[in-house]
């Protein structure tokens, strides 16, 4: 048996398809370390992100991350230490296990990554056309559903450029839904939007989530955002987690990084528990 088929049936057997039970973590990272030669980007991270939440990963510009990002969506082999996903060990799948665990997860990239050359349907409907042999029709028929659920009835032959920031991040997401993942990860959301596009992607972030059960994975430094959307948090700072908590927690810590990081978000405290509560 070639090694990639058996990769593939062991991976079968251990995660039972991807329903391992509510204890079991979806995501979870021990001891997870990532270098590029001499510089230590992450430096032993411990992590893990139950099923069905809404987990924030906060820290600055330069953190590490969206590098943390690739390593847990497997586009990357950490230096040392383990990612988990429904409890299976996913740093050394092939090629085969490889391609199942990435239906898993749905990306919508910073920025928003569509290909400009592409009408919204086509950008869409990429996912399927690469991965599925379901028809035309179907194709087109799901994505006008998904085109619906965010609001974008009618934009399906507009080109990216003659859309909003905010429109092209829902056009992402409406992407990153397409093959039904069970995790959906977020890349800066909002950067780069304005306040009321922002607010309107936190809103969808937290309507898949009520919507679908999806488990999601956000990745900011907008503290607005984290307040907004999440019931977990965490603070990664000079490749480390240094809190995880919820977001009340966060704002009762008295972790000096974090106090830093609230105060120079420039928003109150008591701003941020009120999005909390909303
Ligand atoms: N492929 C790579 N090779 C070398 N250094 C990298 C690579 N990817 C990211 N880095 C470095 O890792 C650090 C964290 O980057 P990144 O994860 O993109 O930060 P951010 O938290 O803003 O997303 C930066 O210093 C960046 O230059
Ligand atoms: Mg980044």
């Amino acid at each position: 048996m070639p090694a990639d088929t058996r990769q593939a049936a062991s991976t079968k057997g251990a995660s039972g398809q991807g329903s391992p039970g509510p204890d079991v973590p979806v995501i979870e990272c021990r001891g997870l370390v990532k270098a590029y030669g001499d510089s230590t980007i992450l430096r032993g991270i411990d992590l893990r992100i139950e099923r069905g939440l809404t987990h924030v990963i906060v820290g600055g510009s330069g953190a590490g991350k969206t590098v943390l990002l690739r390593q847990l969506i497997a586009l990357e082999r950490p230096t040392s230490g383990a990612v988990l996903v429904d409890g299976q060990d996913i740093t050394n799948l092939g090629d085969v296990a490889l391609n199942q665990l990435r239906r898993k997860f749905g990306m919508v990239f910073q920025g928003a990554a569509l290909f400009d050359s592409m009408s919204v349907m086509d950008n869409v409907a990429f996912p399927l056309r690469e991965h599925t042999r379901l028809s035309a029709k179907e194709i087109r028929r799901r994505v006008l559903e998904k085109l619906e659920i965010l609001g974008l009835t009618g934009a399906d032959k507009k080109f990216p450029a003659e859309l909003s920031g905010g429109m092209r991040k829902r056009v992402g997401v409406a992407r990153a839904l397409m093959l039904e993942p069970a995790i959906l990860i977020y890349d800066e959301p909002t950067t780069g939007l304005d306040p009321v596009s922002s607010r309107n992607v936190d809103d969808i972030i937290l309507e898949m989530r009520d919507r679908f059960g999806i488990t999601s994975v956000v990745i900011t430094h907008d503290m607005a955002t984290l307040f907004r959307v999440a019931e977990r948090a965490s603070m990664l700072y000079k490749g480390r987690i240094v809190l995880t908590g919820t977001p009340s927690e966060l704002l009762d810590s008295s972790n000096d990084v974090v106090r830093h990081f609230l105060r120079a978000s420039g928003v109150r405290p008591e701003a941020l528990q009120e999005l909390a509560s909303e």
